[in-house]
């Protein structure tokens, strides 16, 4: 993929931060690749290092080694050049609670040099219009973080990035700031944003970086990532005096079956529809089909769970863009160890 198509591209990136205890390692050699337009997922657990990669993205933190560059590029070299296309919310901006959100934003309007036309587009864009003219103060968490939004929208960026955006807020507030970010990332904009709930991300994401211990795990499209993973299951309920035969019908077709309290599991089988004219071909009738699919979660503990320390090896990563390369899926060999280095300490810090 060209440089040119990518909004975010690093290489290597590496930072180390210096503790009392040592060295503790934030990021370990990161080789991220957000595409243009669109929701990109930033996924990992607490302590993975997103917030030192956004920092590093953003000339807050200076790389240790490794290159990165926003829409081609180099930051934080020339980063002068890309920063007025790139918003961000890293730490949450403050607002005068008094005063209203069209109040607050056309101080920060004039303060960036925005026309105070741009005021009512974003308000309208991260849908606060009914509620702009009353005091902040009033407000609840979401409609904060969405003025939040709104202000780093001022300028008209083409990259958004918002680190743990949902955080603190309650189920309403998440969908509104969802919702948001759906709506740039419809709009052609590319939305970077960083959460450690990978099921939040999940639905709202087009594409996903998921990191851990400061490395990448498994980047590409979500729908190739779950499509990638174990594949469905399927939960078939029948009456118990025909557990025995159904097993066999479907092992005879070559289904993979376990039962599981009385129900039968077919894994690695989507096709619901099919188990269902097998079993009915022979008399046995399911009262329950149930298809479950991986997520986000799943896909992650898959790639993580011989996550062991002692390796360094780049083994754990993996990469579907442009198609998902050779092989298709890995065996148990291309999710090896992703571990820490000796240095590292796990996010365990005091
Ligand atoms: N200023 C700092 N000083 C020392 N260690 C830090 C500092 N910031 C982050 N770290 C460490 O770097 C690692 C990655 O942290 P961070 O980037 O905040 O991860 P995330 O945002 O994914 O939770 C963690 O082990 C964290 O403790
Ligand atoms: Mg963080």
């Amino acid at each position: 993929m060209a440089v040119s198509e990518l909004a975010i591209e690093t290489h290597g990136l590496r930072k180390t931060y210096r503790t009392v205890r040592g060295r503790t390692v934030g990021v370990e050699g990161l080789d991220l690749a957000v595409p243009q337009g669109g929701v990109h997922g930033f996924l990992g657990p607490n302590g993975s290092g997103k917030t030192t990669t956004i920092r590093m993205l953003l000339g807050l933190v200076r790389p240790d080694s490794g290159t990165a560059a926003v829409f081609g590029v180099p930051v934080p070299q020339r980063l002068p050049e890309v920063v007025a296309r790139v918003g961000a919310i890293v730490e949450s901006p403050k607002f005068f609670p008094a005063f209203s959100a069209r109040r607050n934003l056309q101080l920060l309007a004039d303060g960036i040099g925005a026309p105070r036309a741009r005021v009512d587009e974003v308000i309208e864009q991260v849908g606060l219009h009914g509620r702009a003219r009353d005091r902040y103060r009033t407000y609840s968490l979401g409609m904060k973080q969405r003025l939040a939004i709104a202000a780093t929208l001022l300028k008209d960026p083409d990259l958004l990035i918002f680190d743990e955006p949902t955080n603190g807020l309650d189920p309403a507030g998440i969908h509104e700031i969802r919702q948001t970010m759906r709506a740039l990332g419809d709009q052609g904009k590319t939305v970077l944003v960083s959460s450690h709930i990978l099921a939040e991300v999940e639905h709202v994401a087009d594409t996903v970086s998921i990191v851990t211990r400061g490395r990448l795990v498994a980047s590409g499209r979500v729908a190739d990532l779950l499509g990638d993973a174990t594949g469905a299951t399927v939960q078939v309920q029948v009456a118990q005096a025909d557990v025995e035969q159904a097993t066999r019908v479907l092992a005879t077709a070559g289904y993979v079956v376990r039962s599981d309290g009385g129900r039968l599991v077919v894994d690695g089988a989507a096709d619901a529809a099919e188990l269902n004219r097998l079993l009915g071909g022979q008399g046995v009738w399911a009262s329950e089909l149930v298809v479950r699919r991986p997520d986000l979660e799943s896909v992650f503990l898959g790639l993580t769970q011989h996550d062991v320390p002692g390796g360094t090896s780049h083994r754990g990563e993996r990469r579907l863009w442009g198609g998902g390369g050779a092989g298709g899926r890995h065996g148990d060999d291309g999710v090896g160890p992703v571990g820490a280095t000796d240095e590292s300490t796990d996010g365990v810090r005091a």
